[in-house]
């Protein structure tokens, strides 16, 4: 308990301008090799309605869904700091269904922050669940959950108007009580000022090296995603082909009768085969 990563040593950090590593991570297995590195805090993204249930937008991820993987997360990685993103449904329809929802994670999951897509429209909802002493995240920017009414993502603040409105927006967050802000795809000048102006610690994806800390999701750094990816989601790693070429050698492996071998199959204790056989004849 001692140990754990809180929205404190966040705070800490930004201050003595230090940077927080953040993943975006959906899974137990995951989050217990992440709780093995220097990684800060592990954000349970929505884009878990695309990684891992293969839907084409964030929207069909459910709080049910959330709540489960989340508390997954949680078990695999007990001290890093959680962040539960809440779906889409699960705030909109006002600020006693987002506070309700934003307990469940709370007290189901353990999260300590909880990450809401966020435009001026949700500034009650961002009070209403910090009054209830929870801890928000405002995620602005390109916020995924408005893809129906976008039609198509391009990078924020891209001219002087829609940079001062992203910076007065951020403004108004932190003011009705968000302890945190989540940048997307935001104009690395912008977000720059944006993390300059703020006391609280500014993450940034695709929003340049200004922001206080960074999240990419778990997948692409681990380089398993395969196709198009936006520009910022860099890969460590390429397991992917790792992955695939994994299966295939066991495919080819099963195929070809290696598998298992002797070294991967139980055995009977000394002598209880012959016992066995001598029982066998018996019911002849
Ligand atoms: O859903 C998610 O994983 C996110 C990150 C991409 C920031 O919101």
């Amino acid at each position: 308990m001692a140990d754990k990563i809180t929205l404190a040593d966040m705070l800490d950090a930004k201050r003595q301008g230090r940077k927080i590593a953040a993943v975006s991570c959906y899974d137990y297995t995951t989050a217990r090799l992440l709780a093995q590195t220097g990684v800060d805090m592990i954000l349970v993204g929505d884009s878990a309605a695309q990684v891992i249930l293969g839907h084409d937008s964030t929207l069909p991820a459910t709080m049910d869904f959330m709540v489960a993987i989340t508390a997954a997360v949680r078990k695999g990685a007990p001290d890093v700091c959680l962040v539960a993103d809440m779906p889409f449904l699960s705030y909109q329809l006002g600020a006693y269904e987002a506070v309700k929802n934003a307990g469940r994670f709370a007290v189901e999951c353990g999260a300590q922050i909880i990450k809401i897509e966020a435009s001026s429209a949700y500034l009650d909802v961002i009070k209403a669940i910090s009054d209830a002493g929870l801890s928000v995240m405002a995620h602005i920017g390109i916020r995924p959950q408005s893809i129906s009414r976008i039609g198509r993502f391009k990078a924020e603040a891209s001219t002087a108007e829609m940079a001062a409105e992203l910076i007065a927006l951020a403004g108004q967050m932190t003011n009705t009580g968000a302890v945190s802000l989540l940048l997307e795809g935001v104009c690395t000048e912008v977000a720059q000022i944006i993390t300059d102006r703020s006391e609280v610690p500014v993450i940034g994806i695709g929003s340049g090296p200004g922001c206080d800390g960074q999240i990419l999701i778990a997948p692409d750094i681990l380089g398993l995603t395969q196709g198009p990816k936006p520009r910022f989601a860099k890969s460590y790693a390429n397991l992917a082909d790792a992955t695939v070429a994994a299966f295939a050698d066991y495919a080819r492996q099963v195929k070809a009768g290696q598998y298992p071998d002797a070294e991967h199959c139980y055995r009977m204790k000394t002598g209880e085969m012959e016992r066995l056989q001598n029982l066998l004849r018996g019911e002849e």
